[in-house]
C-alpha cells in the first residue's frame, strides 16, 4: 500500500490518503471493539442515504487495524472557516443545515443515545448525588429516534469543489434526541475556546429547528457529564463543572 500523504494525525490514529481511498489506521492501544463499532456505524449510516464516505474495507495494515473509506476531495468546513472569516455566517448556516439533514434521518439499528448516556453518567467521577440527579434528568427527557452524529463539528464535514457537503467520523453516532446533539456541538465549540461561536451556533440551531433554547440547555449537564468520560484532564475539569450545574433550565 502506497500512502500519498497524511491527512490528519491524532494521539492514537493516523489518517492517510491512498489514491481514491482514505485509510484510518489505529494504534494497538485502541480497543478493537471501538474500531469495529465505528465501521459498523458508518456502514449503517451509509444506508440512510446521507453523503458520507463509503466503507471499502476493514483490515489490518502492519498489524494495526484500519478502516478504509472512499476519499472525499475538498476542504473541511473548519479549514474554510479559518481561511474565510468573512463568510462565517454563511458557513454556520450550512453547518446547521447539514446537522438538520442528519437529524431528519432514521437508523433503527444504531445504539440509542439515552442508553449510551445512561452508562456514561455511571462511569463519570461525579459523586452519587450528582449522578442520581443526572440519571433522573436523563430519564425525563423525550425519547426520539433521530440520527445523532455525536461529534458534529466543522472538522467532520468536507465540502467538495462543487459545494457538496460530506459528513465524516461516525464513531459516536447514535439515535436519539436532536437537542442532545446540538448541546454536544455547543460544548465542542466551548472546549475549543470559541464561546462566541458556540452561542451563535446554538441561536441559529434553535431558530432554524424551532427548538427552545431551554430545551437544549436542559441537556447540557447530561451531555457534559457523558463527554467527560474519555476527555483529557483539562477538558474533564471543564466538562465536570458543567455537569455539576444542575440548574441549567
Ligand atoms: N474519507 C475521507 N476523505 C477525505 N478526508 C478525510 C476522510 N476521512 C478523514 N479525512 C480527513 O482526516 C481528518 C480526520 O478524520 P476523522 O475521521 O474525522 O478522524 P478523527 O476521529 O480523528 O477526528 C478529517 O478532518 C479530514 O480532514
Ligand atoms: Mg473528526
Amino acid at each position: 500500500m502506497k500512502f500519498d500523504n497524511v491527512l490528519a494525525e491524532r494521539k492514537n490514529k493516523v489518517i492517510y490518503r491512498d489514491g481514491d481511498l482514505a485509510v484510518k489506521v489505529f494504534d494497538e492501544s485502541f480497543p478493537k471493539s471501538d474500531i469495529l463499532n465505528e465501521a459498523l456505524n458508518q456502514a449503517r449510516v451509509e444506508e440512510t442515504g446521507l453523503n458520507i464516505p463509503k466503507i471499502e474495507e476493514v483490515t489490518k495494515i502492519d498489524g494495526k487495524w484500519a478502516i478504509i473509506s472512499t476519499f472525499v476531495e475538498g476542504k473541511t468546513l473548519q479549514q474554510l472557516m479559518d481561511e474565510n472569516p468573512d463568510k462565517l455566517d454563511e458557513y454556520l448556516e450550512l453547518f446547521v443545515n447539514v446537522q438538520m439533514e442528519i437529524l431528519s434521518k432514521k437508523c433503527p439499528l444504531l445504539k440509542r443515545l439515552q442508553d449510551k448516556m445512561q452508562s456514561k453518567i455511571s462511569s463519570t467521577d461525579l459523586d452519587a448525588t450528582t449522578r442520581y440527579e443526572l440519571h433522573t434528568r436523563l430519564a425525563s427527557m423525550k425519547r426520539h429516534d433521530k440520527v445523532c452524529h455525536g461529534d458534529f463539528n466543522p472538522s467532520n464535514i468536507i465540502i467538495t469543489p462543487d459545494g457538496t457537503p460530506f459528513i465524516l467520523d461516525w464513531s459516536h453516532a447514535t439515535q436519539g434526541n436532536g437537542a442532545a446533539d446540538a448541546a454536544r456541538t455547543y460544548l465542542l465549540f466551548c472546549l475549543k475556546g470559541e464561546k462566541e461561536l458556540a452561542e451563535k451556533y446554538l441561536k441559529l440551531f434553535c431558530e432554524k429547528t424551532d427548538t427552545a433554547r431551554q430545551y437544549v440547555n436542559a441537556w447540557m449537564p447530561i451531555v457534559a457529564a457523558s463527554q467527560s468520560v474519555k476527555g483529557n484532564p483539562e477538558e474533564r475539569e471543564f466538562l465536570l463543572n458543567w455537569a455539576n450545574v444542575c440548574d441549567w433550565q
